[in-house]
């Protein structure tokens, strides 16, 4: 018989991914709606369309063919007319304003 811990390895890198998983799979589509309407739709329009010039229109998915990390450091760092959103919120609230924002298109 084996000894047990030869599966300890693949057991801790199992738990590790699914911790490392953990924020983008359990991304709350409600709450980041309800940021998006108090922080966001003054300039990108309550249904993803633009509210003033140079906005990407997210209601035809512009700029959305990006990761979610890519589309995180956007909103943290800001870009050009936007302003930058770090440390305004949780860091689980990012992925559900990214996740939010993926459910404009239509
Ligand atoms: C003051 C107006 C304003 C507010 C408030 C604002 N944005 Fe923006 N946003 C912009 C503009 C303008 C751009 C286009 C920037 C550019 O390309 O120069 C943009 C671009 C983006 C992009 C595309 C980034 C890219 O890769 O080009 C995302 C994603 C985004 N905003 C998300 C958000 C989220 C989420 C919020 C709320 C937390 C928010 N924005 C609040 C004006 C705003």
């Amino acid at each position: 018989m084996k000894p047990r811990k030869t599966y300890t390895p693949r057991l801790i890198l199992f738990v590790a991914l699914a911790f490392a998983a953990g924020p983008a799979m359990s991304a709350d589509v409600l709450k980041g709606r309800v940021l998006y309407n108090q922080h966001c739709q003054n300039c990108h329009g309550a249904k993803g369309q633009p509210q003033m010039p140079g906005t990407p229109d997210f209601s035809r998915g512009e700029r959305m063919l990006q990761a979610d990390h890519e589309l995180i450091l956007t909103v943290r760092h800001g870009k050009g007319m936007m302003p930058a959103f770090e440390g305004r919120f949780e860091n689980e609230d990012y992925f559900d304003l990214v996740a939010y924002l993926r459910t404009l298109r239509r």
